[in-house]
């Protein structure tokens, strides 16, 4: 049966373990495993801008021999140039996954529902999975554990937030959540999930070992954005804030940021900011999914075979 990564929730942990130690493995090994997708070729299908998102996958899929082709909502139009049904059954006669960034979530759920090759999620109003797998690795690569550190997330409830909830879940990481009210995550997050939903940044950021922000506004809310402005504007992480964290505490954000909004430039500039390391590592935890989703002969306890 294919199988699909619309969320965290498709995985557990020994997936996770495996995909870190794919990737670790891969990032030392750069270009070193360039045949794993041969005569593969993938849509990306973006209804939304991306630079990471979009350069990690398509050099991940070069990197391992395969091809894709980018494809905007001004190309070919879902739901409205041809349904969801359409593309998925055409686009799984030619190729041999779909990796799509949405607006609603449900039309990645349709598009798996409809194509007979994999669908990953690139990020929907809900989720942002691969982001959270980038996220999550490259914290395991600076601490080399998850027990025992906190995790908190200053600010909005989102895509993001939820997809770092249902990861921290599985590897046992302690996350805090500090949102205005009205714009914690969503219900069906927090119950699938073990974080502490708060509306006090301080009382999240307290002893945090790590401090996560990301937009106020994501793309598709840009009609709320002077609403949302007012309402976060205590949720800035800043080093008054950042004053109630362990000394040495580790700055994360998934990009873009609207610098002098959720996050100021002294921040996301200082040294303790690994904000790059994860953009990096969006290319090497993908390609470990790629491959797990791809070539899953190629793996064997968790490592590659090859
Ligand atoms: N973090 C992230 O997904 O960045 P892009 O929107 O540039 O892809
Ligand atoms: N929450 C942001 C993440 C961007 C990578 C958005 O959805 O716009």
């Amino acid at each position: 049966m294919k199988k699909d990564f619309i969320s965290i929730k498709d995985l557990n942990k020994t997936d996770l373990e495996t995909l870190f130690s794919l990737a670790e493995r891969l990032k030392k090994l750069r270009l070193k495993h360039k045949r794993l997708l041969d005569n593969k070729v993938f849509a990306l299908i973006f209804e939304k801008p991306s630079l990471r998102t979009r350069v990690t996958f398509e050099t991940g899929i070069y990197e391992l021999g395969g091809n894709s082709i980018y494809l905007s909502q001004k190309d070919i139009g879902i739901g409205s140039r041809e349904t969801v049904k359409d593309i998925a059954q055409n686009l799984s006669k030619w190729i041999s996954g779909i990796i799509a960034r949405v607006f609603t979530h449900q039309t990645l759920v349709d598009l798996a529902i409809y194509a007979s090759i994999p669908v990953i999620n690139a990020l929907s109003d809900l989720e942002h999975p691969c982001q959270a797998l980038a996220d999550l690795f490259t914290i395991k690569e600076k601490f080399n554990k998850f027990d025992g550190l906190k995790f908190a997330y200053i600010g909005d409830g989102n895509n993001v937030c939820h997809s770092l909830m249902l990861g921290a879940k599985i590897v046992g990481l302690n996350m805090w959540v500090a949102s205005p009210k009205g714009y914690e995550p969503m219900n069906d997050y927090i119950k699938l999930s073990s974080a502490k939903i708060v509306n006090d940044p301080i009382e999240a950021v307290n002893n945090a070992n790590v401090v996560y922000t990301d937009v106020w506004v994501s793309m598709g809310q840009e009609e709320e954005r002077k609403q949302r402005l007012k309402v976060f504007k205590n949720f800035q992480v800043n080093f008054k804030l950042l004053k109630h964290a362990k000394p040495n505490c580790l700055i994360m954000h998934c990009l873009p940021a609207h610098r002098g909004e959720e996050i100021t430039s002294e921040v996301i500039d200082s040294q303790n900011s690994i904000v790059i390391d994860q953009a990096a590592n969006r290319l090497h935890i993908q390609k470990a999914l790629l491959i797990k989703l791809f070539a899953p002969s190629n793996i064997k306890s968790k490592q590659l075979t090859i």
